[in-house]
């Protein structure tokens, strides 16, 4: 029997409307099947549900806003199904972007904030230490408990909207203090410093990461320098895709782990697993699929870039033209392109043949036309998802790696630091 607060039960009694109180018979629902009687208040949500997957997800969306409902806390909404500016000049059938233009619109009418990204805490909304939230989107929560150290449980799509229209959550997982404790250590053996200052590591290290932890808490110790956010971001898509990581700690990075106690709550690892070179450079292995020099599309922007790699990357670009049977493509949300827009960056990407697509993705939009067989990126997330998801073949290298290989148009891969 779950325990109902005065609140919970002036929305089960239908004093809040019809859309509040399928909500909150959904979130009672599912604390059962978590195992809780206790609900709990969050004052921020993450809704990874905009996402346009079929008729389910985009009647789910118009039901609710259809019965009125509308968020109780400041709602963000992760990328949507269509590019609604760009579509057009990709491959997307025009009934999909109808339907996902659909779905949008429904989000907003419930009184989500426009953000569209899949890197919301990149973004004004970013949230703060110990701020108790809801978030989908799985490199999100990864970034949003570990990085910054907010509060969510790992939030599957319909349930986010869910929690953001009653503002209660069932009170389990990484709400909870006793359940944030590290489980796995991984200390890095051996990865000599150029290699840790190199953006390339990140997503290498995510991906091995997360098939060692899966739904585990990794704790990683053995860093000589700070990563960047860009680079934390980019570990913890990776560490979120290949397993289930929802939240991480590196000593002496992450607000949770000062020490390696802290890190364990005191209490002893489940497991130690060495990180070293070897290992790396099988799980790097493991993120490229095709084989040979052949390029179709280099693709950028999992998870959406920021403005510092909207940056970085123009500096790579400046006077240089990529080669006409490559496609480049940067995928972002509105916010970012527009800085890009104002910083120049955008232009620079233009003039060297480049696309930016909005709001969404490759693997979120069906935009991708039939020819791009071979697609390189510098996301472990995309590496990992593509050829199940697209029916394509991936190459995974570097930034740096993917301008040369667009520019040269084939692919060709800097080895010399994975080699020490
Ligand atoms: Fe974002 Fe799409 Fe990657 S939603 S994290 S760009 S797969």
């Amino acid at each position: 029997m779950i325990r109902l607060s005065k609140y919970d039960k002036s929305v089960l009694n239908g004093e809040h409307g019809p859309g509040a109180l399928t909500a909150m018979k959904i979130i009672t629902r599912m604390a059962e099947v978590y195992g809780t009687d206790r609900l709990m208040d969050i004052d921020a949500a993450h809704i990874d549900s905009s996402l346009y997957m079929g008729d389910a997800t985009l009647e789910f969306a118009e039901h609710l806003a259809s019965q009125g409902a509308q968020v109780v806390v400041p709602s963000t909404l992760n990328v949507s199904g269509v590019d609604e500016h760009g579509w057009q000049a990709w491959s997307v059938p025009p009934d999909w972007a109808d339907n996902a233009r659909r779905q949008m619109v429904a989000y907003v009418a419930m009184g989500c904030v426009q953000t569209w990204t899949c890197a919301p805490y990149q973004t004004e909304h970013r949230p703060h230490f110990g701020q108790q939230i809801a978030w989908g989107e799985s490199n999100a929560i990864a970034f949003a408990n570990s990085v910054i150290g907010a509060r969510t449980e790992r939030y599957p799509d319909l349930l986010d909207i869910c929690a953001a229209i009653t503002g209660r959550v069932p009170a389990v997982g990484y709400h909870l203090e006793e359940n944030r404790r590290g489980q796995i250590h991984m200390p890095l053996e051996g990865t000599h410093r150029k290699l840790q200052e190199n953006d390339g590591l990140y997503p290498v290290l995510g991906h091995l990461v997360g098939k060692v932890a899966q739904d585990k808490v990794p704790v990683l110790t053995g860093f000589d320098v700070s990563p960047t956010e860009d680079q934390l971001k980019a570990f913890g898509a990776a560490a979120a895709s290949s397993g289930t990581v929802g939240l991480f700690h590196i000593v002496g990075i992450t607000p949770e782990a000062p020490t390696i106690p802290a890190a364990f709550h005191g209490r002893e690892p489940e497991r130690v697993v060495e990180i070293t070179m070897e290992s790396l450079r099988a799980a790097r292995a493991e993120l490229s699929t095709a084989e040979g020099e052949k390029l179709d599309m280099v693709a950028l922007g999992c998870p959406h870039f920021s403005q510092p790699e909207f940056e970085h990357l123009a500096g790579l670009l400046e006077g240089k033209e990529k080669a006409s049977q490559v496609e480049f493509l940067v995928t972002s949300n509105r916010a970012m392109t527009m800085l890009a827009e104002k910083t120049g960056s955008l232009e620079t990407l233009k003039k060297f043949g480049g696309r930016i697509t909005r709001d969404t993705c490759i693997l979120t939009t069906p935009m991708l036309p039939d020819e791009i067989r071979i697609i390189m990126t510098n996301s472990a997330k995309y590496a990992y998802y593509a050829p199940g998801m697209l029916n394509t073949q991936v190459v995974f290298g570097t930034l740096e790696d993917c301008v040369r290989s667009a520019i040269d148009g084939r692919v060709n891969r800097d080895e010399g630091l994975w080699k020490t």
